[in-house]
């Protein structure tokens, strides 16, 4: 594990309990070693959690020959480099999203793990959320017929006040230089991946961007500075099956904390889905009897929806932790099968295209094709 902020928290939890509830798994992930900068932290981290040791230089990590498989739990502008050292080291990598800084960068951590053979997917957990893995089912089963509509959102709130810093260690997300973008990398990501996921590729894309707070200063250097990232997108596209896709994502919705929604209209039925509410999936289908007919709010509970036989009884419900272990559970039965695991690193190239695109459109004005 190389970091260990939140989604180093994260993982980690989703690695100790995966077999625990996946007992039919024939590969038991070991926690063998955890690497941040800082060794007071670092070890303390390790001893807290269950690493058997740590690491202060990520290189010594990857290079250690008791280490099959490298997670990525860093930010943005550090994924390239680790992975295509993890794959050219034919070790095993698992990269948090987005995949890369840009396309190029991407391409290059495509080339390596292809090239080295090696099992790598992306996080992108929300897949993984039951009541989403049931959206798709019902995609896929042809329920909603044509489909019309993609909605998408990614609310939150947290850099309105004009003294948030950019840079540093809880800050990185707004420096540029470490994440490559803003919300669109940050978050629009999600929805993208999700997107293209239940409702197939996207064709071109019409976007605008804002950064509303154009100067902060930097945790690190400490002098003001200009902002680079976008703090808020908007983008309306094209997807290849004819449908038309509306996506919003901001971090200046006051009272959003992370609403993450989507919804798809098709001409038979229409799925809605809700972050904040996430073991409910609403459905509405137009075959329902006149009388009868509504939005249903599904709760996501029943042993028959996606992955719900794993855990506890009808009526009582998982959480947002859930998505990361039911992605670790795919990855180790699809390392017995031989199967890649969704999304790899060259699906998840088709979300960095997107909002490479995206990035593009709302600096040019103008549409971009993908
Ligand atoms: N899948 C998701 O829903 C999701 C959610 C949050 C974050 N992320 C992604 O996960 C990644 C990490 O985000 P986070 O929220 O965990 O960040 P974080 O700031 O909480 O943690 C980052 C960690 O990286 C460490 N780090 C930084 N530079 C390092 C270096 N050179 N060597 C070793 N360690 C280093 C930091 O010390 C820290 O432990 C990002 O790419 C982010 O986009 C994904």
């Amino acid at each position: 594990m190389i970091g260990y902020g939140f989604m180093g928290r994260v993982h980690t939890n989703a690695y100790k309990r995966v077999n625990d509830f996946f007992p039919e798994l024939k590969y038991r992930p070991i926690l063998q070693a955890v690497c941040g900068r800082d060794e007071t932290k670092v070890k303390a981290f390790a001893e807290q959690w269950g690493y058997a040791s740590h690491e202060t230089d990520w290189q010594q990590l990857v290079a250690r020959e008791d280490i099959d498989a490298v997670d990525i739990c860093v930010p943005n502008n550090l994924h390239k480099e680790i992975a295509i050292a993890v794959a050219k080291a034919g070790k095993m990598v698992l990269c948090e999203k987005p995949l890369a800084m840009d396309v190029a960068g991407g391409e290059e951590m495509c080339q390596a793990v292809e090239d080295a053979g090696v099992a790598n997917t992306v996080w992108y957990n929300y897949r993984r959320i039951p009541a989403v893995s049931l959206a798709k089912q019902l995609v896929d089963e042809g329920k909603l017929g044509r489909i019309y509509h993609y909605r998408s959102n990614f609310l939150q709130d947290w850099t309105i006040a004009t003294d948030v810093p950019q840079g540093g260690a809880a800050t990185w997300r707004l420096d540029s230089a470490a994440a490559g973008s803003g919300v669109t990398g940050d978050l629009l990501a999600h929805c993208i991946d999700t997107a293209i996921w239940l409702n197939g590729s996207i064709k071109d894309v019409s976007a605008m961007t804002e950064t509303f707070v154009k100067e902060r200063m930097h945790a690190e250097t400490k002098k003001v500075e200009s902002v680079g990232i976008d703090d808020a997108c908007a983008f309306m596209c094209h997807f290849e099956n004819g449908s038309l896709g509306l996506f919003e994502s901001t971090r200046y919705a006051r009272g959003h904390k992370a609403l993450y929604t989507l919804e798809i209209n098709g001409a038979n039925a229409s799925i809605r889905w809700d972050l904040h509410d996430l073991n409910r999936l609403e459905y509405f289908d137009h075959a329902d009897d006149s009388n009868v007919r509504g939005w249903r709010s599904i709760h996501i509970t029943e042993g028959e929806m996606p992955y719900m036989d794993k855990w506890w009884v009808p009526g009582l419900s998982i959480g947002y932790e859930h998505s990361f272990i039911h992605q670790v559970a795919d990855f180790l039965a699809n390392l017995e099968s031989g199967q890649p695991t969704s999304p790899t690193f060259r699906e998840a190239l088709e979300t960095q295209a997107v909002c490479d695109a995206v990035l593009k459109s709302g600096s040019e004005r103008a549409w971009v094709n993908l």
